[in-house]
């Protein structure tokens, strides 16, 4: 979580696999109120979720995010994420298909 002067302003996790075989990999997620983006904060919470994912173990972590959004993507790249694959056309929002990148990184 991140939190501001007491107030909550984003939240993310990465989810160890549930499978007996997939108990070394994690998925992540992320969100950040958009009135505290472009501080820095992100940079630092997906820091520190690859951080806390090695000292637990996890050798892996992946996730999932839209094509189009290149902060996003740039952000993680910072932080040692590499694009593995594309879906295309997997989400269907407001009439309009979008392309989803799957990123991954190796701890
Ligand atoms: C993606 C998200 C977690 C990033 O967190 P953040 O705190 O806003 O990011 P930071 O301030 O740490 O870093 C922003 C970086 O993006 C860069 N950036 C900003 N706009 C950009 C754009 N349009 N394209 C590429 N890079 C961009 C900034 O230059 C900065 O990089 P730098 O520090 O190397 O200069 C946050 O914006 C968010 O919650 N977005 C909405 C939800 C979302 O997209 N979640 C991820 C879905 S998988």
């Amino acid at each position: 979580m991140a939190e501001v002067d007491g107030k909550v302003v984003g939240n993310s996790e990465v989810t160890r696999g549930t499978l007996t075989d997939e108990f070394y990999h994690g998925k992540l997620g992320i969100l950040l109120l958009k009135e505290f983006r472009n501080q820095g904060i992100g940079h630092e919470m997906i820091n520190t979720l690859v951080e806390e994912s090695r000292k637990a173990g996890l050798k892996t972590i992946e996730l999932e995010v839209f094509a189009t959004n290149e902060q996003a993507v740039h952000v993680y790249e910072t932080a040692g994420f590499r694009r593995v694959g594309k879906i295309p056309k997997k989400i269907f929002r407001n009439g309009k298909f979008t392309d989803v990148i799957v990123m991954a990184i190796e701890l």
